[in-house]
């Protein structure tokens, strides 16, 4: 695409919504060199981003959505950065009514990627391209560099892609931004990105609720096996930030922050959407399942206040061994977060299928290893496996992942095992340790399923021994015949 230089159109990137993330990444655009064009709803915003960043680069302050697209040149290029629903319809309404053919708009909000469906087929038909990116990182990967997954109409990544490879985050000198694939696809993988954030964190946080339950260490004692833990195979985003919030300490009563927090936690609702997904794809994501269960329970205030006290049955005694039950908490996670991987490129895989995506579970390894949420070391060898082996049938199935979970295997089962015995809640651990023992049973107990779902509904099952599927005449003589 050409670039036209018109003389007042100077800005390459157009940026609404200025509210933290918005702010961050124009800065971020700005910073590497790239004349960055700001608007917002109130002009105070954009005001300020100017008074305090303004020399970091080169803005265009801009007060209405006319102003702001006639500084951007063509092709137009804006980010929209504003909450996911309603607003974004409403700023794209806004935007599509001032730009012309050829021109990109990018939602790098959390969108729900149905609605970046819809709205990708509604611009194309008046010759606009829409971009869905998803953006991780959280504020400071928006200043210092994202992950960063767009989709939408390929072309659109020739005038697109050279800009935000240039300002996401850099691994091994390849930038974490690729063409994700058509429509939706972008937004959707950055809901399984988010889906695996909340595995990964719920998984993190049965660990610390071991060492504190089950061997009774304080928040600085578990930063401190965390930070351990951070030098080797573990080392990820996620465990790095999880010692550094366990050292905090509270300024008001001097007790670890995590101790004076509710333990309620909250969600926006990308994990949520993650599991709606799956339940729909058919796909079995059940340690993500796990995690937004587990935060709706622990918001349960009311219900559990009430249950405190339930008996808990005879408990087995703590761990004797700290050293070892350590070392066996960390194979834990270890292989509970390659399940949780695994799924979540299962439910990628299965989305691509059904919205005919072609996408390439390789590519978004890459782009996972820096910039967001769940970036980790862990990653490369997800890419190496998908590179090996782009139609793995299971990510589990790779050779390293494997033999690492036949390594873990032993201390995962007594993890699960030594929590039920204690009565320390470990659903996501136990969950995946479930998910594997399922996966690789050679029977599983569906068939007795079938035999029911036939009993009560002549629904049919298939035979071991035969093509075809048949019917067991209950209310008759219980002969079979065939459907
Ligand atoms: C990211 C994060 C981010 C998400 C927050 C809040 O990749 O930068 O996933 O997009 O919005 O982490 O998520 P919850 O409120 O749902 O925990």
């Amino acid at each position: 695409m050409t670039i036209d230089n018109t003389e007042g159109a100077r800005a390459q990137i157009g940026v609404t919504g200025l509210a933290v993330m918005g702010s961050n990444i124009a800065r971020n655009f700005a910073r590497h060199g790239h004349t960055v064009a700001l608007h917002n709803r109130s002009i105070a915003k954009t005001d300020a981003l100017i008074e305090e960043h303004g020399s970091e680069g080169d803005f265009v302050r801009t007060e209405t959505i006319e102003e702001f697209v006639a500084a951007l040149q063509k092709p137009r290029r804006v980010l929209i950065m504003v909450k996911a629903g309603d607003p974004t319809d409403a700023v794209i309404e806004e935007l599509a009514s001032a730009m012309e053919p050829g021109d990109i708009i990018i939602d790098g909000g959390n969108a729900l990627y149905t609605d970046t469906i819809r709205r990708e087929a509604s611009l194309r038909d008046r010759g606009l391209h829409f971009v869905g990116a998803g953006i991780s990182g959280g504020e400071e990967g928006a200043l210092n560099g994202p992950s960063i997954m767009p989709g939408g109409p390929k072309e659109s990544y020739q005038a697109l892609g050279p800009l935000l490879e240039s300002i996401a985050a850099q691994v091994d000198g390849t930038p974490c931004c690729t063409h994700i694939g058509p429509d939706g696809s972008g937004h959707f993988v950055k809901m399984v990105h988010n889906g695996i954030e909340y595995a990964d964190m719920q998984l993190i946080g049965e660990a610390y609720n071991l060492f504190r339950d089950a061997l009774g260490y304080d928040a600085d004692q578990v930063a401190d096996v965390f930070t351990e833990w951070n030098a080797g195979d573990l080392e990820s985003y996620l465990v790095e930030i999880t010692a550094e919030v366990l050292r905090q300490k509270d300024a008001k009563t001097g007790k670890a922050l995590v101790d004076v927090i509710v333990d309620a936690a909250e969600q926006k609702g990308t994990g949520r959407w993650t599991v709606k997904s799956a339940l729909d794809l058919g796909v079995p994501v059940t340690g993500i399942a796990e995690a937004v269960f587990a935060r709706a329970l622990s918001g349960a205030r009311e219900q559990r206040k009430a249950a405190v006290g339930l008996a808990s049955g005879q408990l087995a005694d703590k761990p004797a061994d700290a050293a070892q039950f350590t070392e066996d908490i960390r194979q834990a996670l270890y292989a509970s977060k390659v399940v949780a991987y695994a799924q979540g490129f299962d439910q990628i895989a299965a989305g691509s299928a059904e919205y005919d995506w072609n996408l390439h579970p390789a590519d978004l390894a890459t782009i996972w290893r820096g910039g967001c949420i769940i970036r980790a070391r862990f990653l490369n060898r997800i890419k190496d496996a998908y590179d090996e082996n782009p139609k793995l049938p299971s990510l589990i199935l790779a050779p390293y992942f494997r033999d690492a979970i036949e390594t873990a295997i032993d201390s995962w089962r007594r993890v699960v095992s030594t929590a039920t015995l204690l009565g320390i809640p470990v659903p996501a651990f136990a969950s995946s340790l479930s998910y594997y023992d399922a996966l690789r049973a050679e029977r599983l107990p569906a068939a007795l399923t079938q035999g029911q779902r036939d009993f009560f509904g002549a629904h049919t099952y298939e035979r071991v021994d035969a093509e075809g599927k048949f019917h067991t005449l209950w209310s008759g003589d219980r002969s079979e015949v065939q459907a």
